[in-house]
């Protein structure tokens, strides 16, 4: 990370000086920055002459006392919360008055880690994203002591260099792994509970939600290590169950999968062929259809496959496979269950619609333990070949989609109530840290939030999870609805 941050600096024009401890890592650092502006100029996004006097302001030191006449240091040294307060207190006896210290802590207190530093109305936040010298967007949160003029200077220092600064207290995680953390321990959860294979869990997110990468591909890329010392920095803070390590990351860890640094992780690989011929079809329809709101082709009469759009199932055994479409309910509603040897030709289904937007491409197909291989392969067919990304899971409330967002929007406006940040703040940090399409407060608005109330506890009814316990936005929202 400091490598990445030395970069912005020396990039906004400032003298950067760049220290470590070890030798080895500044030469690795001076290395990594000179392929970078190498790149840069090749690219066309700066001249030589730049990339030349760029990398002239960086100055390397192994000696701590260089530091003493520099406005602003940032440290990203280990995650430890000793040391960091211990280094800060070696620069408290060695800088000016004026120099500010700012932190790349992704977890720590900025509070705690200023206590003791002698100039804690000088210490301030500043979390960058992984790579710093692409990603635009800083963190930016203040202790309990740090004054406005440390604030404000450590603000107009990141739009200097062109970084975009959001505003965020002095809570774990801030505003980025607030959200991300626990949302990706639900991921490995549902992995784990067998809700469906990981790569349709990023088919999923990435065809229903829009997100650039699928979870399972960021959590190979960040590393399942990192994900467990996450957890553990803030399970213990939070006490959020959420954001405690899930028991299949940690074997997964102990096994050695530790993503794409071991070379396996997550994600293995498996992936279907999308299916090039469908049987015919007859679609029947029962009540209103939340996935086909235009309608659907009605395909032929009496086909091998029947489609219930709107609920409304019947059992017919002379079909390949009959299909249910599904709301907030389990497949079970229509079929009944057997204490897990339920299973038939019935298939339920929904395409992942959030609240009132239109439809998207997702198909979600839920099978029953004993679901017949030959109603999944139809009703997958039917839907691929129409066109639309098709994924699989079991009869569990909120499928994968809503089962994994819908916590996240209720974090997301809990935030809002408790002052972590304002709504473009939290929203911002999700499109510009996590490359999402929209953020989680105008996606769950713009879909509704008494729709979102409907889902979340639905969910929660289900399965007696707070994390589905509609936030109170939703819940007024929904009395809303109901006074209209
Ligand atoms: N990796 C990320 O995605 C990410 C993102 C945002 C913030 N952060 C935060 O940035 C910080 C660093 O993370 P990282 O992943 O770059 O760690 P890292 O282990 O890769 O790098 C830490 C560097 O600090 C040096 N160092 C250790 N002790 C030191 C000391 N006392 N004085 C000076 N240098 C010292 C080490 O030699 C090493 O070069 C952490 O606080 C982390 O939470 C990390």
């Amino acid at each position: 990370m400091g490598a990445g941050i030395a970069i912005v600096a020396a990039r906004g024009g400032y003298e950067t000086l760049c220290f470590d401890m070890s030798d080895e890592a500044l030469k690795r650092q001076r290395g990594s920055a000179e392929k970078f502006f190498g790149k840069s100029v090749e690219k066309g996004r700066m001249s030589q002459d730049d990339a030349d006097a760029t990398l002239a302001r960086m100055t390397d030191t192994t000696d701590l006392n260089d530091l003493a006449e520099c406005d602003l240091i940032i440290e990203a040294i280990f995650e430890d919360l000793d040391v960091k307060k211990e280094l800060f207190g070696k620069l408290n006896g060695i800088c000016k008055d004026e120099t500010i210290f700012a932190s790349n802590t992704s977890t720590l207190s900025i509070t705690e880690i200023a206590g003791g530093s002698g100039r804690d109305d000088r210490v301030v936040g500043m979390h960058f994203c992984l790579p710093a010298q692409v990603m635009k967007l800083i963190e930016m949160s203040r202790g309990i002591n740090t004054s406005d003029e440390t604030f404000q200077t450590a603000w107009a220092w990141t739009e200097a260099c062109k970084q975009i600064p959001v505003e965020t207290q002095d809570k774990p995680g801030f505003i980025l792994n607030a959200l991300l953390v626990p949302f990706n321990n639900d991921v490995i959860r549902a992995i784990e509970a067998g809700l469906c294979t990981p790569e349709d869990i990023d088919i999923a997110i990435k065809s229903g939600l829009g997100y650039k990468m699928g979870p399972c591909t960021l959590l190979d890329l960040i590393g399942l290590d990192t994900q467990v010392r996450l957890g553990e920095a803030f399970y213990p803070i939070t006490l959020d169950k959420r954001a405690a390590v899930p028991p299949l990351c940690r074997r997964m860890v102990a096994a050695g999968k530790l993503g794409n640094k071991s070379g396996q992780g997550l994600l293995t690989g498996l992936t279907s062929e999308k299916a090039s011929e469908a049987p015919g079809f007859t679609v029947v329809s029962a009540n209103e259809s939340r996935s086909f709101p235009e309608g659907m082709d009605r395909g032929v009469a009496n086909g091998d496959v029947t489609i219930h759009l709107g609920g409304g199932y019947v059992e017919d055994t002379s079909k390949t496979a009959v299909l249910v479409e599904l709301d907030t309910e389990c497949l079970g509603v229509h079929t009944g269950e057997d204490m897990g040897r339920e299973g038939s030709n019935a298939v339920g289904f929904a395409r992942y619609r959030n609240g009132n937007d239109a439809p998207s491409n997702l198909i979600e197909l839920v099978r029953q333990p004993n679901t017949t291989p030959e109603a999944l392969a139809a009703a997958r067919a039917v839907f691929e070949v129409a066109g639309f990304d098709v994924v699989v899971c079991a009869d569990q409330p909120g499928r994968i989609v809503d089962r994994l967002v819908r916590p996240k929007y209720n974090d997301a406006l809990r935030f809002l109530d408790e002052g972590l940040a304002t709504a473009e703040d939290m929203d911002k940090t999700c499109c510009m840290g996590l490359g999402y399409p929209d953020g989680p407060i105008e996606r769950v608005t713009r879909g509704g939030l008494a729709r979102h109330y409907d889902m979340s506890a639905a969910i929660q009814a289900a399965t007696g999870d707070i994390a589905y316990h509609p936030a109170r936005r939703a819940y007024v929202a929904k009395q809303r609805e109901g006074a209209a």
